[in-house]
């Protein structure tokens, strides 16, 4: 081996021992960087929401309101009756509704829960059926966002 070739490899390998300290540091100062969320199912609302600090009173709604926040359907409902993607639910609560086959159905709890964990089995009137179906939401996750849109209806 010649000196020369020597010295090749030794600047190679010092620059790769730099690049190696170098990525080290900026994974470790990073301030920046964002551990993945844990699991793959939506458990957003495991905090505890009662203790009614803020909210008018009921934690069921309050925990109802976040679901809405949470879980994407204010992308798609409004709660103010401006029309969007989906039907307000302003004003829906124990209203009478006419789907798509020209039926009517009155919009109670049993309807709601139908609603939220298999949207296509009854399509609102003048709606598309693209609602993705919600159908890890718990038995209290329906009560609440049902009593969050009871509280929307006058
Ligand atoms: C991608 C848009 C979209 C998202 C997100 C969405 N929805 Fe919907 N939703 C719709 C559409 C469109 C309809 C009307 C068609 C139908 O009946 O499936 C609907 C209908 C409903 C109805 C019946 C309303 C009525 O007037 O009869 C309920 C209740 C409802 N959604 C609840 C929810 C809840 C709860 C969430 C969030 C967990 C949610 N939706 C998320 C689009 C959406």
């Amino acid at each position: 081996m010649t000196r020369n070739s020597l010295f090749k490899i030794l600047s190679v390998a010092a620059v790769l021992a730099l690049l190696v300290v170098a990525c080290g540091d900026d994974d470790d100062d990073d301030p920046t960087a964002t551990s993945p969320s844990e699991g793959g199912a939506p458990t957003a609302t495991r905090e505890s929401s009662d203790g009614g600090g803020g909210g008018d009173g009921d934690p069921l709604i309050a925990m109802g309101e976040q679901l809405y926040s949470e879980q994407g359907c204010s992308g798609c409902h409004s709660v103010d009756g401006s029309d969007n993607v989906g039907p307000s639910w302003q004003g829906i609560y124990n209203s009478e509704e006419e789907l798509e086959d020209g039926s009517t159905v009155t919009v109670d709890d049993a309807y709601i829960a139908e609603s939220i964990t298999d949207p296509g089995a009854k399509i609102v009137s003048g709606y598309q059926n693209i609602m993705p179906p919600y159908a890890n939401f718990t038995d209290e996750q329906i009560s609440a966002v049902t009593a969050y849109i009871a509280s929307l209806a006058e």
